[in-house]
């Protein structure tokens, strides 16, 4: 009901804020460390509301109880472990972690990504809320709130991995950047990128900005299988040498992260040439297994002209003479 959403939706709003507090400490000099390495003024730590949670077990705890929250209420907040030899005491989720704020569309916090600063804590590297009434994470898209406005101006969603990435695209001008938290970019996504993109009809453009490793290339490939259901042209941007945007922005600046986003290349083009590292190139039957597997990919290509493009980009990749249009819809039918 809408009351008890108030509540958790306030308490969301208090915890940011005790977070954002605590990364002003003496404890919290590590989590400001990582900022300032990674590019990241005061300025912009605010501007994303990005915080400190101390390594106590109950700061953020007693800081809410103090507050007037009760553990009912607070157990639904995704915000508190149960402990399981303390008779079912809370504890603070997060512990001497850096903590971003997650906020839907209109700016309310509904959870919380949480990086550990030093690789021998416990845990994996980004501890996210849990699943409550607030936070659906097939549905979050990290930065929507201050990157919607852009992206309905702009027609353009660029789609990166992480909340320091998000942030390193905002500061080097590319607003229209967001993030999906620890999840693939799914159907749930691709309505929000709908919503946002699709009023002049054209549906406008996805860009996905992953990290150049195994794990970025399957991401890339997970998008390009639900690529149909865009109503956008979609694209990748690899960085060079595979560095995500918060790395390529510490290393080469700004302008390297819009050229990043510039030189963009179609996300089926990706799709294709990655399907060639399954194939032997240098034979005939390597080249003929490699065409059977990407014409169907190139007869799927809406634009009519850029279809009959990149059936001519096809032949190039394959070292084949000349693949024609023909060719290609006879190995689809094959
Ligand atoms: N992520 C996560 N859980 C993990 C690892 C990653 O939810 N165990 C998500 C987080 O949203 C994170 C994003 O994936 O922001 C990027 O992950 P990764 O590429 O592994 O991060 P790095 O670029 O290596 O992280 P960082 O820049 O913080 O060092
Ligand atoms: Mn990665
Ligand atoms: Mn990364
Ligand atoms: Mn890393
Ligand atoms: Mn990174």
């Amino acid at each position: 009901d809408t009351g008890k959403r108030q509540r958790l939706l306030d308490a969301h709003k208090i915890a940011s804020e005790f977070y954002r507090d605590q990364l002003l400490t003496p404890e919290a000099a590590v989590g400001r460390a990582f900022l300032q390495e990674r590019g990241f003024d005061r300025a912009a730590a605010e501007h994303f509301g990005v915080g400190f949670a101390p390594q106590g077990w109950d700061g953020l705890l007693s800081h809410l109880t103090g507050k007037g929250f009760t553990l009912d209420e607070l157990k639904l907040t995704g915000m508190f472990s149960v402990s399981s030899n303390n008779a079912g005491r809370l504890y603070d989720r997060f512990r001497g972690r850096l903590i971003w704020p997650i906020r839907g569309i209109t700016g309310e916090t509904v959870g919380f990504g949480a990086r550990k600063l030093f690789e021998d804590d416990p845990g994996p590297k980004y501890l996210n809320t849990p699943e409550t009434s607030l936070y659906k994470k097939s549905q979050v898209l990290y930065g929507i709130d201050l990157a919607k406005r852009d992206i309905a101006k702009t027609r353009q969603l660029v789609v990166v991995e992480g909340y320091t990435d998000v942030m390193a695209c905002h500061l080097a001008g590319v607003g229209t950047a967001v993030a999906t938290c620890g999840t693939a970019f799914g159907a749930d996504h691709i309505k929000i990128a709908r919503r946002l993109l699709s009023d002049d009809g054209t549906g406008g453009e996805v860009i996905f900005t992953f990290d150049g490793d195994a794990a970025g290339q399957k991401a890339a490939l997970r998008a390009f299988e639900e690529d149909q259901r865009f109503n956008s042209q979609t694209y990748v941007a690899v960085g060079a040498d595979g560095a995500d945007p918060c790395e390529l922005r510490q290393s080469a600046g700004d302008q390297a992260v819009q050229d990043l986003i510039a030189t963009r290349r179609p996300l089926f083009e990706f799709a294709i040439k990655a399907s060639f590292e399954q194939f032997d190139l240098s034979t005939g039957e390597g080249q003929m297994k490699a065409l059977r597997h990407a014409a169907p990919i190139v007869a799927n290509i809406r634009d009519v002209s850029l279809r009959s493009i990149y059936t001519r980009e096809l032949s190039r990749w394959l070292g084949m003479q000349f693949v024609g249009e023909d060719q290609v819809v006879r190995a689809v039918a094959a």
